[in-house]
């Protein structure tokens, strides 16, 4: 049986900061001492008018290629964890397919909130487990700021955007080791974005067209408490699963919503500050996203080593969560040649170019068909 291993990541953040104070400055009745205090966020990044989830998904994914050294068209698989897609359908997955030219690859999107990359990070590994592809790419991207009320400070402050991904190769050693995934939907009105699906549709015809729909609803207090313990819970559960001890833990990247639950889930787990990652201070909660920028920057921050055994752990909206146990596997140092981006924008125009030849090429068929039809052929 294969393994599955990481060969490859990258992220994206938007380049526009938004510090806690700006929440003020709207006029909103919070404070950068509240902000901070309650939940370690100090600033977080949000995306540009014309800046949807696939361009930054494609951003990350671009990065994740080139750090594995890998070519668009080696990916079997692209999976997109995200609950925020570019449209209802298709899928933001194909988007990003069609523009990094991953032409041998099959697409689709996985919603499980800002659980949703652990879980593709299981789904994409277990493809390779089972042999039906060789290498997927696995993203998770967000960008829940479209769906925040900011006149909800009991929201607003808490989320960002941003982008991260990982590609993965199968290999003869582990790097998966162990992952669980679960889902409690009697906690779904806990946390919701109620509008743009089929229980109350933008027609009305379910009984709403209520405009308030399209934003995201929390009870805040009862998510930290059950996130508290479902975190470390599902973590402990890989942990013995893939027959490691707490102590053998060198790195934990838990999901980066609350410094304090963040902290809370260590203490449970009896690990000390120096083997807990947070980024949560900078950019807030970027749902799908949180965690592979968070592996990201503590692999640029030397944090990750050959051998080290790692564990993340999600939660979010569902109610759901996941966890997953991986052993680093690939040499950190390794820097791209400096051919690969240019290699890069070649293979990213000819995708253009293919994907344009392509959509001409159905232009013109349909024409003639009509053409045909019209002649009475
Ligand atoms: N500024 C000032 N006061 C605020 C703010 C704010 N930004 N937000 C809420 N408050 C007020 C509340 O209105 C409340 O006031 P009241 O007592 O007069 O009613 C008071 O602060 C205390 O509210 P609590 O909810 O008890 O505050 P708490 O310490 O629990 O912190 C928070 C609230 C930060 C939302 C916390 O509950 C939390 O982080 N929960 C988890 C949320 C989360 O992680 N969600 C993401 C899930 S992942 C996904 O799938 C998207």
């Amino acid at each position: 049986m294969p393994y599955a291993q990481i060969e490859g990541w990258g992220m994206h953040l938007p380049s526009r900061i938004v510090p806690n104070e700006s929440f003020v400055k709207m006029g909103l009745d919070t404070s950068d001492e509240w902000i901070s205090s309650r939940t370690g966020i100090e600033e977080r990044r949000l995306a540009g008018h014309n800046e949807a989830t696939s361009d930054m998904a494609v951003k990350a994914a671009h990065r994740a290629l080139r750090s594995a050294e890998a070519h668009a068209s080696d990916v079997d698989l692209v999976i997109v964890a995200t609950c925020t897609p570019d449209h209802i359908m298709p899928s933001t997955a194909s988007l990003v397919q069609n523009r990094l030219g991953a032409r041998r690859a099959g697409a689709l999107d996985l919603n499980a909130a800002c659980s949703g990359f652990v879980y593709a990070l299981a789904m994409g590994a277990g493809q390779i487990e089972a042999n039906r592809a060789r290498r997927v790419l696995v993203v998770g991207a967000d960008e829940l700021s479209l769906h925040l009320d900011w006149r909800d400070r009991g929201t607003c402050v808490l989320f960002g955007d941003g982008a991260g991904a990982v590609l993965l190769r199968a290999a003869v050693e582990p790097g998966i080791l162990k992952s669980t995934m679960g889902s409690d939907g009697s906690g779904a009105d806990l946390l919701m974005i109620p509008g743009g699906g089929s229980r109350y549709a933008s027609n009305g015809r379910n009984g709403s067209n209520n405009s308030g729909g399209r934003y995201l609803r929390m009870n805040g207090a009862q998510i930290f408490r059950w996130a508290t313990q479902m975190m470390s819970r599902a973590a402990e559960e890989v942990i013995h699963d893939s027959g490691l001890k707490a102590d053998q833990i060198d790195l934990f990247i838990p999901h980066q919503a609350n410094l304090r639950i963040i902290e809370s889930t260590a203490r449970r787990l009896g690990l000390s500050e120096d083997r807990v990652f947070s980024n949560v201070g900078r950019y807030g909660n970027t749902s799908a996203a949180s965690i592979p920028i968070a592996l990201c920057e503590a692999i640029a921050s030397g944090r990750v080593d050959e051998g080290d055994n790692l564990v993340l752990t999600s939660f979010g909206a569902g109610l759901s969560w996941a966890a997953l146990a991986l052993r680093w596997t690939v040499p950190i140092e390794g820097h791209p040649s400096r051919w690969t981006p240019i290699r890069q924008t070649f293979e990213s125009r000819m995708a253009a170019v293919r994907s344009a030849m392509r959509r001409q090429q159905r232009r013109v068929r349909a024409s003639l068909d009509e053409r045909f039809r019209a002649d009475g052929g």
